[in-house]
């Protein structure tokens, strides 16, 4: 590993590096509001809630993703090329194209969340897709959205521009009281987290960021995975997907929407936080926290996905069923890191959907999901995996549901069976999202309007 290189990256087109005593767990919004005085960049939840803090990531592919500056750390901007707002000013300093239109449309009145809607909407030109979408982690408190769409849809989308890069270097960055490693293979991640067992685990950083933005938290040592080779692998065959660790929500949801049978995983992570929390966050991440209300855990429970773990001793596999053991407790020991997860592609034909209930249908946290894979042959059910999540200490599969589908003609009654037994496989808990009886009420229901959803389907 090099070590004490600087942390250097692209900002609105100039190269930049940053001397040794910046921390590398400052985020990108303290930095550019503070040293270089970019202060269009707003903040106003510094949780990852709000967008107004949203800048660009360029894409070596020409794409661009949509960021939450409040989140992202220097330390994982290294290498990266970013684009604030001011650096939209064309080179006779007019404002560009997509502030002149909010303006024209009135989509703008105190302001403040009109720097980050502007980069989103920038990166939607070219990332295109449904502008709900594009706009859905960014909250505006007093104009409302009707002038903010209507400005959208008089402009024209992009072409992705390439820009070539060069592959990743090992280095670690040393500020004052901390080191922030950045490994470039899976050998030198394992030997580093054998030598400093204590250090954080660091991916995209959606669910850690809130240590360093809200809890200015400074970490004596992190490690962060985001340049590990082999964890940014995506392998697709018939069989299934390999998809590394660290790699983004941002690829998974595009894999998922191009290849048959992820399509039901797909619509669950068209709702999975923002277009900015999915440039960062991983699965790795996800099942990193075991957290029981993980959006992706449930359809990777459904599909009877594999993770394969590396660690000091070789490498195991074991069905993510396994490895999640209890309430935010996975079966890592320690040295232990994610590599991979294998998602086996449904049988053709099988019907798959994965769904989440939450109090708002963007950008919030799950009330109660449901993931369901069925294969139906002959007017019957013939295979069945059910899991839940945010209705026990972890996400499961439901077993008696299961049960009770399997073999089951596929009839209204059969689904109503379903609901009633699943009842025995969740133990859901009140909290301020919803009550145990909703809970309980919802996830049912989650069942039993899989019956309408694809009774209305050619299946049999
Ligand atoms: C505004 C906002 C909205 C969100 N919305 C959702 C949502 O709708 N649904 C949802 O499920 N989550 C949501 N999250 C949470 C978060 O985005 C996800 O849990 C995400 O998967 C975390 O991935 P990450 O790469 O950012 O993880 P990080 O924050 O980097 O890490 C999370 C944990 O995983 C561990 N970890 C990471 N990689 C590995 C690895 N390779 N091996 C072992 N351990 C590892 C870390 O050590 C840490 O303990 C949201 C977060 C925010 C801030
Ligand atoms: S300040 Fe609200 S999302 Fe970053
Ligand atoms: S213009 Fe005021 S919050 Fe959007």
């Amino acid at each position: 590993m090099v070590l004490s290189a600087a942390i250097t990256f692209t900002l609105n087109g100039t190269p930049t590096a940053l001397p040794p005593d910046v921390s590398p767990t400052t985020t990108l919004l303290d930095w550019l509001r503070g040293t270089p005085r970019l202060t269009g960049t707003k903040e106003g939840c510094a949780e990852g809630d709000c967008g107004a803090c949203t800048v660009v990531l360029e894409q070596p592919d020409g794409g661009r993703a949509a960021v939450n500056a409040c989140l992202l750390t220097l330390g994982q901007l290294h290498g990266r090329r970013v684009r604030s707002v001011e650096g939209l000013r064309g080179e006779d300093g007019c404002a560009h194209v997509v502030q002149e239109t909010m303006a024209a449309c009135n989509g703008t009145q105190c302001g403040f969340c009109t720097p980050g809607i502007v980069m989103s909407v920038w990166a939607h030109q070219v990332e295109g897709g449904e502008v709900h979408e594009a706009l859905a982690g960014n909250l505006c408190r007093c104009t409302g959205y009707r002038p903010i769409l209507e400005a959208v849809s008089k402009l024209q989308p992009e072409p992705a521009a390439p820009v070539e890069t060069a592959p990743p270097l090992a280095v670690t960055f040393e500020a004052p009281g901390q080191k922030f490693f950045r490994p470039v293979s899976l050998a030198q991640l394992v030997h580093l987290r054998a030598e400093h067992p204590n250090a954080m685990l660091l991916a995209g950083g959606t669910d850690l960021g809130l240590r360093f933005s809200e809890h200015r938290e400074r970490p004596a040592k992190v490690i962060c995975t985001l340049d590990v080779a082999e964890l940014g692998v995506v392998e697709v065959l018939p069989e299934g997907m390999q998809i590394g660790a660290a790699v983004p929500y941002r690829t998974l949801l595009s894999l998922c929407e191009a290849e048959t049978g992820f399509g039901g995983f797909a619509d669950l992570l068209r709702r999975l936080g923002s277009r900015q929390i999915r440039t960062m966050g991983t699965l790795g991440g996800n099942l990193g926290t075991a957290s029981p209300i993980g959006d992706a855990l449930p359809p990777l429970l459904a599909l009877g996905a594999s993770v394969r773990i590396a660690g000091p001793e070789g490498e195991r596999e074991m069905l993510v069923e396994d490895f999640l053991i209890d309430y935010r407790k996975n079966a890592l020991q320690m040295g232990e890191v994610i590599r991979d997860l294998w998602l086996p592609r449904p049988a053709p034909g099988a019907l798959f959907s994965c769904d989440k209930l939450s109090r708002r249908h963007d950008q919030d946290i799950t009330a109660a999901g449901l993931s369901v894979l069925i294969g139906v042959a002959d007017g019957r059910i013939a295979s069945a995996r059910v899991a839940h999540g945010g209705v026990g200490p972890k996400a499961a599969r439901a077993v008696a549901a299961e049960a009770a589908l399997e073999g089951a003609a596929f009839t209204q009654a059969s689904f109503d069976a379903a609901a009633e037994a699943l009842q025995g496989d969740i133990t859901p808990m009140g909290d301020l999202r919803a009550s145990a009886e909703y809970r309980r009420l919802a996830c049912g229901n989650l069942m039993r309007r899989l019956w309408f959803r694809w009774s209305a389907q050619e299946v049999v």
